[in-house]
C-alpha cells in the first residue's frame, strides 16, 4: 500500500520507527516530513500537505503524528474527503476504517511508544471499509457539511 506520514515536532522521534517498521512490511511510504527536528515547527504545515495527497488519490492511506494527535486530527478534517481520527487502542483502528471509511490515523507521539502504536497501525492498515447502506449513509451526511470553505 502507498503510505504517507507526516509529524510535526511532537511526532518527530516515532517517525523514524514508524517509517522503518512500514518498509520493512513491503509498503511505500511517502514522508511529508517534518525533516529535522524544530520545536518551534507547526503540525498544519506538514498534516495538510499529507491529507490532500490523501484526498486527491495520491497516496491511499495516511499516518500523521504531532505530540498528542489532537492537532494533527483537527487540522487534517478540514481537508474535504479526509476522515481522520485519534486512536490509542486497537477496536477504533478497525472499526473507524470498517464503519466510516477513515483514511487517515492520527497518533500522539507523547503519548504512545512504538510498539503499542506498531501494533494500531497494523490494524488500521489491514483493516477494510465495509460499504453497508447505513455507513454509506452516515458518511454521505458528512459529506455534505464538507464546504467550500474547507481546503481541497
Ligand atoms: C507541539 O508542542 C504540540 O502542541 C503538537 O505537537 C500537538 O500535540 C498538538 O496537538
Amino acid at each position: 500500500m502507498l503510505i504517507g506520514i507526516a509529524t510535526d515536532h511532537g511526532g518527530f522521534d516515532l517517525k523514524e520507527p514508524v517509517l522503518k517498521a512500514l518498509r520493512n512490511s513491503g509498503h511505500e511510504v511517502r514522508d511529508f516530513g517534518a525533516f529535522d527536528l524544530n520545536p518551534e515547527d507547526d503540525y498544519p504545515d506538514f498534516v495538510i500537505p499529507l491529507a490532500k495527497a490523501i484526498a486527491s488519490g495520491k497516496v491511499e492511506r495516511g499516518i500523521a503524528i504531532c505530540g498528542s494527535g489532537v492537532g494533527a486530527s483537527v487540522a487534517a478534517n478540514k481537508v474535504s474527503g479526509i476522515r481522520s481520527a485519534l486512536i490509542h487502542e486497537s477496536y477504533s483502528a478497525h472499526q473507524g476504517v470498517e464503519d466510516d471509511n477513515m483514511n487517515l490515523l492520527c497518533l500522539g507521539g507523547r503519548v504512545i511508544a512504538f510498539e503499542a502504536a506498531w501494533e494500531i497501525i497494523k490494524i488500521y492498515l489491514t483493516a477494510h471499509y465495509v460499504a453497508k447502506e447505513r455507513f454509506e449513509r452516515r458518511l454521505a451526511k458528512v459529506a455534505a457539511i464538507e464546504c467550500k470553505e474547507q481546503i481541497k
